[in-house]
């Protein structure tokens, strides 16, 4: 088998440590998962030491095999006691459908960098409303638990299609002061977008400092404009088409505030009220056909590639 490497970036006291470690062990070996939904997981990996680095707001990126695409995945959560963090993952393409199919529990990631990112900045706010849509809602479970621990009044919103997709209510409500659930059928909580959540929270409360709104670019986008009007600080978390996360292939490009910047390494968290969405939309959508042509060949040809490795004893 080959080794793994993994490169995790400490933030400690304001310095960034790269450490870096070879081998098997258990790293990297997925100890939980679950299934939320037809397209939806989740998968919890052991690595002390990414664990213990982890902030809130930061993400990985993972190779689940050798020879995959590396994928950038939000750390949806950490277990520093357990040495464990936790993504969520929406099976939308290739290498996603992949891990689908072959990240079951004793399997085996080939590889994963991290934590990488900006870390969320967890202020000393009073009120904050933490705003997840669909697969958002799991990486602002962590910047919900952190302004909680800060001491803040914490306000959750989260928004799914149907009651059947939502997941993680009973973590959030442990977070949360406040917790509004939003279906587009208003099969569970308000019959609405999270911006409806957003809407009725800011009716309810005038002294609002921050909402943090994380989903697909279109809801932050409007999540953005909800809160323009009323001069709300949000802050919004982007996720572009990353290849290599180190700030050095551009391909993660966005533009806020009519500059350029880097959502790996200037982000990826952003000012809503600054961001371009358009442009960030346009360039998601850019390799659209080549997507659909490499989820066409894997399908042709998944039931002769290889599983993940599993753990053995001798790692
Ligand atoms: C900082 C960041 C955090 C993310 N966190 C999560 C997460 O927690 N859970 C999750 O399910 N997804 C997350 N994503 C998106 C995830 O990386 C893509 O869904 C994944 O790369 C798609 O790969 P694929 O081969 O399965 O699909 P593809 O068919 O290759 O792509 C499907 C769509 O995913 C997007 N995408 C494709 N390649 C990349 C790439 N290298 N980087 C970013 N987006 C890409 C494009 O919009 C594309 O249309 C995150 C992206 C970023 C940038
Ligand atoms: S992913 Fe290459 S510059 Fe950000």
């Amino acid at each position: 088998m080959c080794p793994i490497i993994t490169a995790a970036k400490e933030h400690q006291a304001g310095a960034t440590v790269l450490a870096h470690s070879a081998g098997t062990g258990s790293a990297f070996e997925i100890v939980a998962r679950e299934d939320f939904s037809d397209v939806t997981f989740l998968i919890e990996f052991t690595h002390p030491q990414m664990a213990r680095a982890a902030r809130p707001g930061q993400f990985v990126i993972v190779l689940p095999h050798e020879h995959s695409e590396r994928i950038p995945l939000t750390i949806a959560d950490f277990d520093r006691d357990r040495g464990t963090v936790t993504l969520v993952i929406q099976a939308v393409g290739k290498t996603t459908q992949e891990m689908q199919k072959d990240c079951c529990v004793g399997a085996r990631l080939f590889g994963v960098v991290g934590p990488m990112g900006v870390p969320s900045h967890i202020g000393s706010v009073g009120k904050v409303v933490c705003v997840g849509g669909g697969l958002g809602v799991a990486p602002v479970f962590p910047q919900a638990r952190a302004f909680k621990e800060s001491g803040a009044y914490v306000i959750g919103i989260v928004g799914f299609r149907s009651r059947d997709l939502v997941f993680w209510r009973d973590k959030f409500e442990s977070v949360c002061d406040e917790f509004i659930i939003c279906t587009n059928d208003g099969s569970v909580g308000i019959k609405g977008l999270v911006t409806d959540g957003i809407d009725s929270a800011i009716k309810k409360h005038d002294d609002i400092d921050e909402v943090i709104a994380i989903g697909p670019p279109i809801m932050m986008k409007c999540s953005a404009e909800a809160t323009r009007p009323h001069k709300i600080r949000t802050t919004v978390s982007l996720n572009p088409i990353m290849v290599d996360g180190t700030g050095m292939c551009g391909g993660c490009r966005v533009i806020v505030d009519g500059k350029q910047k880097f959502a790996c390494v200037d982000g990826p968290d952003f000012d809503g009220h600054k961001v371009d969405f358009d442009d960030l939309m346009n360039r998601l959508g850019r390799f659209t056909e080549e997507e659909k042509l490499a989820v066409r060949k894997w399908s042709e040809h998944c039931h002769q590639s290889e599983p993940l490795p599993h753990s053995t004893a001798e790692g």
